[in-house]
């Protein structure tokens, strides 16, 4: 894993989005793996700003989302269809039909789970995957415990993830207690992965994806086996760890 260390949220989500650039200029047609949440807002609003001034365009790109809520429809503007599109996808010029999530409001939910990544498959893999990662080293919605081995999948949410992302909704009642994820061998498929890690609250989990032991009880740990995986962290969530210099860490 390769790290990089920037100052700030800022930094981070200017960095995260000039590598995505980048790709794309090499490969218009990338197929990109996209997460939600609060870390990656700053970086796909520089996505959009450098669209505008830059028109770098997102015509032939393809775009796979990690994970949505299970119950939700894409016009709850809690679900993660809402939130891509509202984010990112609506001030792009990505088509429409080349976007996609994992359906949580599907009638049969392991069929559409099978589709999903076979359908992934079928297109190529994904060529870059953006991650976040949570409090407990989820990735994805691939809670401690999770096998190494699994593909996407319903997940019932850890109580962390709840208290987590129940700032996005009224009440804590109302967050989805289960959601479809990408496995995280399905993750591992990529062929690149950029780790995004920012504020104080990321710096115990960051210290233990660089400094740790591989378990399936820490998911995010699986990223120390892939080959091409870069951290972009800021100095908060990079408070618990000491190194001075961006660096390749141990696999
Ligand atoms: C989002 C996802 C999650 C988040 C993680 C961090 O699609 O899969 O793994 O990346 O929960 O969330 P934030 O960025 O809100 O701290």
């Amino acid at each position: 894993m390769k790290l990089i260390q920037v100052q700030d949220y800022q930094e981070m989500s200017q960095k995260a989005a000039e590598i995505v650039i980048e790709k794309i200029k090499e490969n218009p047609q990338i197929q990109l793996g996209l997460a939600t949440g609060g870390t990656p807002e700053g970086f796909y609003n520089r996505l959009i700003a450098d669209h505008k001034e830059n028109h770098t365009s997102y015509k032939q790109v393809k775009s796979f989302n990690l994970d949505e809520y299970i119950g939700l429809s894409s016009t709850n503007p809690n679900s993660y269809h809402y939130y891509m599109a509202d984010t990112f996808f609506n001030h792009i010029d990505i088509n429409q039909e080349d976007t996609n999530l994992p359906n949580g409001t599907a009638e049969n939910i392991q069929e559409e789970c099978s589709r999903y990544d076979e359908m992934i498959d079928k297109m190529g893999g994904i060529d870059l995957q953006i991650l976040g990662i949570g409090q407990n080293g989820h990735i994805g919605f691939n809670e401690p415990g999770t096998s190494f081995a699994s593909k996407t999948q319903v997940v019932d949410l850890a109580q962390s993830t709840i208290e987590a992302n129940a700032r996005y909704f009224d009440s804590i009642d109302e967050v989805p207690t289960q959601a479809v994820t990408m496995g995280i061998a399905s993750i591992m498929k990529s062929k690149e992965i950029v780790l995004l890690v920012s504020g104080v609250a990321k710096a115990k989990a960051l210290k233990q994806l660089i400094d740790g032991e591989l378990t399936e009880e820490f998911p995010a740990s699986i990223l120390k086996k892939h080959h091409n995986v870069t951290i972009i962290a800021d100095q908060e969530a990079l408070s618990e760890y000491a190194s001075k210099s961006d660096s390749t860490l141990r696999g």
